[in-house]
């Protein structure tokens, strides 16, 4: 997207009418709705565009501090998929699914992640590193505070959030996915070779479309009521 397009989306989207905000409020309400964990897929391909948005949603996720401590990695290989079968409990859709999409989260958030922050937000908004030295020393001073595991944790954390992210992008597209953590970690480290680039598998998300024959697909969907769950102060 250019700079002119992202200016025209900003000046809709802060001067949307309360029409369009109510059609949008409904699309993503039927969205929601309409979504569900697909249990088998279709073998229908998601298009190349549509795996660019979603990415390109998940990449504008917020994150602690816009550190982004995690890769997003699309596996589209019949081969790659078929080795971490082995490690997915026998769960098939992540070999029959469109595009697999594995959130990687780094094992610590380091003093690197830090570097590579400060030197894209200097190009980002045209400043000298140094003008950003008061910020990196708040947040250097913030991570030194945890211990190892706790910055961990934390890039999980944000690597949950993107996957939120992709589950609400992928519905409002009208593209099924499954979220998963029902896999083995240590073995997924090791077909995509994560461990040596300080990396750990947090979380899995097929994607793709759902089966005509799907069986859960018209099972009820379980939540807990409203007035059990929302505290409203
Ligand atoms: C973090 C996470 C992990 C999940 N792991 C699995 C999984 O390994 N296998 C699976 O079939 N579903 C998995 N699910 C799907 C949930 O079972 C499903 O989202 C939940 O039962 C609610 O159903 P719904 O998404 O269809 O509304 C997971 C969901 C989340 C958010």
């Amino acid at each position: 997207m250019n700079c002119s397009t992202a200016q025209n989306i900003n000046h809709q989207i802060s001067h949307s009418t309360a029409k369009q905000n109510n059609m949008a409020a409904d699309a993503l309400s039927a969205a929601m709705h309409w979504r569900y964990a697909v249990r088998r897929f279709s073998q229908q391909q998601v298009s190349a565009q549509d795996i660019h948005t979603l990415t390109e949603a998940v990449r504008m996720s917020p994150s602690a501090y816009g550190l982004q401590p995690y890769e997003l990695l699309v596996v589209s290989s019949s081969e790659l998929r078929g080795q971490l079968l082995a490690h997915s409990y026998g769960q098939d859709k992540i070999a029959d699914c469109s595009h697999l999409m594995v959130f990687a989260s780094y094992r610590d958030i380091d003093e690197s992640l830090l570097d590579r922050y400060v030197a894209l937000a200097a190009e980002a908004r045209g400043l000298h590193v140094d003008e950003l030295a008061s910020y990196a020393s708040q947040v250097r001073d913030a991570l030194a505070a945890l211990r190892t595991e706790q910055r961990a944790a934390s890039a999980i954390n944000q690597a949950f959030l993107a996957l939120g992210t992709l589950v609400a992008s992928a519905a409002l597209l009208g593209i099924d996915c499954c979220p998963m953590s029902g896999f083995d970690a240590e073995g997924y480290d090791q077909v995509l070779g994560l461990s040596q680039r300080g990396l750990t598998a947090a979380v899995i998300c097929a994607v793709g479309y759902r089966h005509p024959e799907d069986g859960t697909a018209h099972y009820p969907r379980v939540r807990v009521p409203r007035h059990d769950w929302l505290r409203e102060y």
